[in-house]
Parts: structure tokens; C-alpha cells; sequence
């Protein structure tokens, strides 16, 4: 990965204008689509399912980031791959047996990623990372948009920079973050080492969504 993306987050968009949102992201630059996808138990918000996915599936060309906050993730893995995820992200806080999960994405045919919450150490990742095309940072406690970036977790994006660089796996596994991601607290984590930015409020809550994605860009360059 070399390109730095960014992956709005639909969380923070008008749910009921979904296509005109995604034409929004599309036109604007956006290089994937992220969905949070929220059980009432892993984290104490709800949002959305398979039969959403499945419609934005139709709406957009762009590859659907899943990003599943939910408890037994093993149990929805076929329904998102049915819906048109090319890329499903589970907690490994929610995952007691954690490589069997990683490993169940990967052979039902999309790209897997492994998420930690803010204060999950990195080591729990250490002998299953090689498995996965992405590793997910959370820069703020997941359940809702618009919280304040948590700094505490830059030296983990460093860490897992470091991490993949030993493993021989920075070309190919992409380092993600999401929480409080804006043209303020984005630079620090390209400069860690993150390669995809995931924005909610700061992509939806502005009136120029190309802009604002323009400017999360203009600002990690920097
Ligand atoms: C938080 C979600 C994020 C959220 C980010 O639980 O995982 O993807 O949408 O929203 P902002 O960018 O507003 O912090
Ligand atoms: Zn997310």
C-alpha cells in the first residue's frame, strides 16, 4: 500500500439519501466506502445489516470496507460476503478464537481485517497478523461518530508500522485508523504509519464532501 486512501464512513451520512451520499463520496474522491456495522452488545449503538450492505452493493463501484462491531462475527460472515463486502474487518476483542474467524473470511473469498479497540495491546494480534490484508487501530471507543481523537493511540499505529516492517508485511497489509480522524489528528497517523484514514464527521458534516476528503489528503502530504 502505498497510495494513502481514504474511506469515508457512511455512519455520519444522511441514511435516508444512501445513493446520494455515495454519489458524494464517488464524485469526491473517496477510494472505499466504510460500514459500521453495530450490534447493540460489542458496542452500545446500532446501526445496520446484510440487507443494507446488499443495496449499497448496487449503488456504488467503490470496494465496501465491513466493519463489524458485533459480537459472534463467525455467525454473519456468509451473509456479508453475500451482501458484496470485498473487505470484512472483526474486533478481536470479539473473537474468542480468533484465527479460525480471520482465517473463515479469507476462505469465503473476500480480504480480512483484524480491528482493536483503544486500549487492546498490539500483542494481541502478533501470531495471527500475517493472515490478514488489513490491521484496523481504533483512535476512539467505537460505538458513535464524533468523538475526540485518543493520542494515546499513535505510538500503537508506530508499533504496528514497526510490526509489519518486521514481518516483511508493509507492502501488503494496509494499516488503517478510524475515530476523530481530521485534517488536525490525521497527519500524526500517516506520520505513524497509517495508509487508510476513515472519516465520518469530517467527510458528512462538511458541505464539500470532494473538499473535505481533499483537505484530509492535503493535510497528511504536509
Ligand atoms: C466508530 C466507527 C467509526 C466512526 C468514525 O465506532 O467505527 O467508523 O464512523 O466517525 P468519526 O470520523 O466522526 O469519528
Ligand atoms: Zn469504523
Amino acid at each position: 500500500p502505498q497510495r494513502l486512501k481514504v474511506a469515508p464512513s457512511l455512519l455520519s451520512s444522511d441514511f435516508a439519501d444512501l445513493a446520494g451520499e455515495l454519489r458524494r463520496i464517488e464524485a469526491g474522491g473517496a477510494d472505499w466506502v466504510h460500514l459500521d456495522v453495530m450490534d447493540g452488545h460489542f458496542v452500545p449503538n446500532l446501526t445496520f445489516g446484510p440487507p443494507v450492505v446488499a443495496r449499497i452493493r448496487e449503488r456504488t463501484r467503490l470496494p465496501l470496507d465491513t466493519h463489524l462491531m458485533i459480537e459472534n462475527p463467525e455467525r454473519y460472515i456468509g451473509d456479508f460476503v453475500r451482501a458484496g463486502s470485498d473487505l470484512i474487518t472483526v474486533h478481536a476483542e470479539a473473537c474468542v478464537h480468533l484465527h479460525r474467524v480471520l482465517t473463515q473470511v479469507r476462505e469465503a473469498g473476500v480480504r480480512v481485517g483484524v480491528a482493536l479497540n483503544p486500549h487492546t495491546p498490539l500483542s494481541l494480534i502478533e501470531h495471527v497478523i500475517d493472515l490478514v490484508d488489513l490491521v484496523l487501530l481504533m483512535t476512539v471507543n467505537p460505538g458513535f461518530g464524533g468523538q475526540r481523537f485518543i493520542p494515546q493511540v499513535l505510538p500503537k499505529i508506530a508499533a504496528a508500522r514497526r510490526l509489519l516492517a518486521d514481518r516483511g508485511l508493509a507492502g501488503r497489509v494496509e494499516l488503517e485508523v478510524d475515530g476523530g480522524v481530521a485534517p488536525d489528528t490525521a497527519p500524526a497517523c500517516v506520520a505513524a504509519g497509517a495508509t487508510v484514514l476513515v472519516a465520518g464527521s469530517a467527510v458528512f458534516g462538511q458541505p464539500d464532501a470532494g473538499e473535505a476528503i481533499a483537505a484530509l489528503r492535503r493535510a497528511s502530504a504536509g
